[in-house]
């Protein structure tokens, strides 16, 4: 099969790796793709959410199939534009990618059938998103932008000042434009966070390993949020109680309620959970492959990720069954200094065959641009530098032996990815 995959960063270079191992892998293109990623399939110069680009990308490749990473492009419909071509597609619609695009609805679909997440309110007034904050005192409360909003849409509030600066911030400031129509005021919930990726074909759910986002820019979970600043799977916190209770009470009421809403949702959809003292409950869903957990994910995959992909889209998923190796992966993420505010771009990456090299290891491409053979930084996040071993303090362990190889001028990465309980 031919393949287009939409996107550019260290997921899609994940992503088509695992492709590239399947027996039933023809031609590999990704657009926009990356310095990297250029190494493996052939690149061209499409904004991942042009959707009438993609398309006639598409059509010009005459692919089989195209695999629409990002969630702009999903909740854009870009899987529907697709189809209505002929041409297959992997990931949701965007009548199902609305579980990630809205928290709004997210959260009411929640509330409607019983799944476990935090309780909340939603807000089109910000008088009235202020005066529930008020009425709440001097409890901690998160405010979230209903849409999307790069990651950037969720404030942690420790008091009323804070929770009133995030709500100006999105309603009246409007700096994520419409996705700030409505907030989410919520629960402050505490307890470790696990990412559970899930394949499904909308009637059969098959959770992946799990995995751990750092998502805090400095060691210690200090400094802004960030898309992600490593990830180790499987996630110490996710027993198989645990696994148990989420399946039962949270991933299979989940598929089973957006089918009952005409949204049935194909592809992968990402589980944020965080396990608290009243037990697991959803913090977020997502309605694709996580970033940088697909870097941990994968290189765990057994079976034909192809032949997976292709069940999903034909809904036959439960034929087939889903192999995981028992080994552990890490990724630690090289990002430039001053990410996730200001950084330069275009140093010269040095050491990454060396690095490659280390037993285990391979280096997936974020932000890399490819210039007569050599690598520049270009992008927040460059490389996701990953390793896998028999159990998790080697795999880490490999994963930074690899790093110390790798340089550019202004490198930060975190030095606990792994190592604490986070
Ligand atoms: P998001 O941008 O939706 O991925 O959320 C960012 C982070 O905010 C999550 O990974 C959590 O660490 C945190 N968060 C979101 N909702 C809550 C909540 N209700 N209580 C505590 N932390 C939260
Ligand atoms: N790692 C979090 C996300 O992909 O949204």
């Amino acid at each position: 099969m031919d393949i287009l995959v939409v996107g550019g960063g260290g997921r899609e270079h994940a992503i088509i790796r695992k492709l590239k191992e399947s027996q039933y892998c023809g031609k590999l293109y990704c657009a926009p793709g990356n310095g990297g990623i250029s190494c493996d399939a052939q690149c061209f110069d499409v904004k991942a959410d042009d959707i009438d680009g993609m398309v006639a990308l598409a059509k010009e490749l005459k692919v089989d199939l195209v695999f629409v990473a990002p969630d702009d492009p999903l909740s854009a419909g870009m899987v529907d534009a697709m189809e209505k071509e002929g041409i297959a597609a992997f990931g949701p619609r965007a009548n199902a990618a609305v579980i990630e695009g809205s928290k709004v609805f997210a959260k009411r679909l929640m509330k409607k059938y019983n799944i476990p997440t935090a309780d909340y309110e939603v807000f089109d007034k910000p008088e009235e998103a202020l005066r529930y904050i008020r009425r709440r005192g001097r409890y901690s409360v998160v405010v979230k932008a209903d849409g999307l909003a790069l990651g950037k849409g969720v404030s942690l509030c420790g008091d009323y000042y804070e929770a009133k600066a995030a709500v100006k911030n999105i309603m009246v400031d409007r700096v994520f434009g419409k996705s700030g129509d409505r907030v989410v005021i919520e629960e402050f919930l505490t307890g470790p966070e696990v990412s559970v990726l899930a394949f499904t074909d909308g009637k059969t759910i098959y959770p992946m390993v799990s995995s751990m986002d750092h998502k805090r820019v400095f060691d210690g979970n200090l400094g802004p949020n960030t898309g992600g600043m490593g990830a180790i799977s499987p996630n110490p916190y996710y027993d198989a109680k645990t696994a148990e209770f989420c399946m039962e009470k949270i991933f299979v009421p989940t598929i089973e309620a957006m089918r009952a809403e005409g949204r049935p949702f194909k592809g992968c959809l990402y589980f944020g959970l965080m396990i608290t003292a009243d037990g697991p409950k959803v913090i977020e869903y997502n309605s694709r492959f996580g970033d940088p957990e697909t870097q941990v994910v994968l290189p765990l995959l057994k079976t034909d990720f192809i032949e997976i992909i292709t069940a999903i889209i034909e809904e036959r998923l439960d034929e087939i069954s889903v192999e995981w190796s028992d080994e552990a992966c890490a990724c630690v993420v090289l990002a430039s200094g001053g990410y996730p505010g200001e950084y330069k771009k275009g140093k010269k990456i040095e050491g990454l065959d060396a690095g490659g090299q280390v037993k285990g290891a391979v280096v997936y491409h974020a932000g890399t641009r490819l210039v007569d053979g050599e690598f520049y930084t270009n992008g927040g996040r460059v490389l996701g530098v990953t390793a896998k071993a028999d159990t998790l303090d080697t795999a880490v362990d490999r994963a930074y032996k690899a790093v110390h190889r790798i340089d550019f001028d202004d490198l930060h990465y975190r030095r606990d990815i792994g190592k604490i309980p986070v």
